[in-house]
């Protein structure tokens, strides 16, 4: 059995930066708490006219420059959003067409926060059943036109933001190299901490201005909660998939956390006894980018050549399900 090595890394966000400043206008909050209680300096958020699809194809076709392959080498897609353009069908098969893929399989993942780390974990299993060899992976959202952008949304709206990231993975007959191992969980049981109720298709009508109004159809967050069991997941998974492969958190190259708090990606890092050469954080600059934080971040670090071969890279996630998981590959 092939394991999955990255051949490829890309990203792209919108042009338009938001810094914390910008919120001051418009609801009850400042800088100051934006950035004590979150790390978060500014994100990027999408203008009228940019797409979701537009940010994951850029991200795609950097990634495959960077893995030396074209699109029509591609034998499937996976591609994690909560945030497509369209209620249906989802943006991996707009992103397919973009790409002028041929008509390969692009399968729309949801998984919030997670999605990054499911996709690669679905992807792996394709690539070491043999059945897909070049599979490209993205992570995506626009999040910023789903917030409520005054003082009643103001501890969601500070922290999402728009981007993605995206690799492409192909397989390697190294048995020490790739993807060596995933953990992944969920517990339904806390849906609603996180979620956005509406509009579902229960709902009739599907659309009503009144519940518009009441705030249903935005972000619903139990932040002390979700903060609470991101801090404990995120390092106990961690440990569960480095034990699977007899490794320990002092192995760990890099750890990328999934970008949602600063101070959630410093307790993480304290929990597991990690240096900070060892954890690389970006909210500072993005925000959260909910299933694109980590592969943007995976680009930077390649990128700046902060991952080198042989190093042991650990992804983790925790997000709204709840959702999480980690993903461990050797460089
Ligand atoms: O990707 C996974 C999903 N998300 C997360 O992982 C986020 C997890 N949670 C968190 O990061 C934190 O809970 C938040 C950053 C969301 C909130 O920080 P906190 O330290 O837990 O604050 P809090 O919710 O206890 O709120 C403290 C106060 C409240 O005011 P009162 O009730 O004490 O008067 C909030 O209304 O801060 C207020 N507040 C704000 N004030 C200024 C909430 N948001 C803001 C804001 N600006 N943007």
């Amino acid at each position: 059995m092939p394991n999955s090595i990255v051949l490829g890394t890309g990203r792209s966000v919108p042009a338009r930066s938001v810094p914390n400043r910008e919120f001051e206008a418009v609801m009850d909050t400042t800088d100051e708490w934006i950035r004590t209680r979150t790390g978060i300096e500014s994100r990027h958020w999408i203008s009228p006219g940019e797409t979701g699809v537009e940010l994951g194809r850029r991200a795609a076709v950097a990634a495959l420059e960077m893995a030396g392959i074209g699109a029509t080498d591609l034998d499937a897609i996976v591609y994690a959003t909560i945030t497509p353009d369209h209620f249906l069908p989802g943006n991996g098969v707009f992103v397919q067409r973009a790409l002028g893929a041929n008509s390969i399989p692009a399968i729309d993942i949801r998984q919030q926060c997670s999605g990054f780390v499911y996709a690669l974990a679905i992807a792996d299993g394709f690539i070491k059943a043999g059945v897909y060899r070049r599979v490209l992976v993205v992570g995506q959202e626009v999040q910023s036109t789903r917030m409520d952008v005054s003082t009643r949304g103001r501890h969601t709206a500070v922290l999402f933001a728009d981007g993605a990231g995206a690799v492409v993975l192909g397989p390697c007959d190294d048995p020490q190299r790739g993807i060596l191992g995933y953990d992944l969980h969920t517990d339904g049981r806390l849906a609603e901490k996180l979620w956005v109720d509406e509009p579902g298709a229960i709902r009739i009508p599907t659309i009503d201005q009144g519940r518009y109004q009441e705030g249903r159809y935005f972000l619903e967050m139990d932040g002390k909660e979700v903060y609470r069991h991101a801090t404990q997941r995120m390092p106990e998974s961690v440990q569960t998939c480095l034990g699977k492969l007899n490794l320990t958190p002092a192995d760990i190259s890099l750890l990328i956390p999934h970008q949602a708090n600063l101070r959630i990606s410093e307790a993480v890092q304290k929990g597991l006894g990690l240096s900070d050469a060892q954890v690389y954080n970006n909210i500072q600059r993005y925000g959260n980018t909910t299933a694109a934080t980590i592969p943007i971040a995976l680009d930077e670090c390649v990128r700046a050549s902060r991952i080198e071969p042989g190093d042991l890279v650990v992804l983790t996630a925790f997000g709204s399900g709840f959702a999480w998981g980690t993903v461990a590959l050797r460089w």
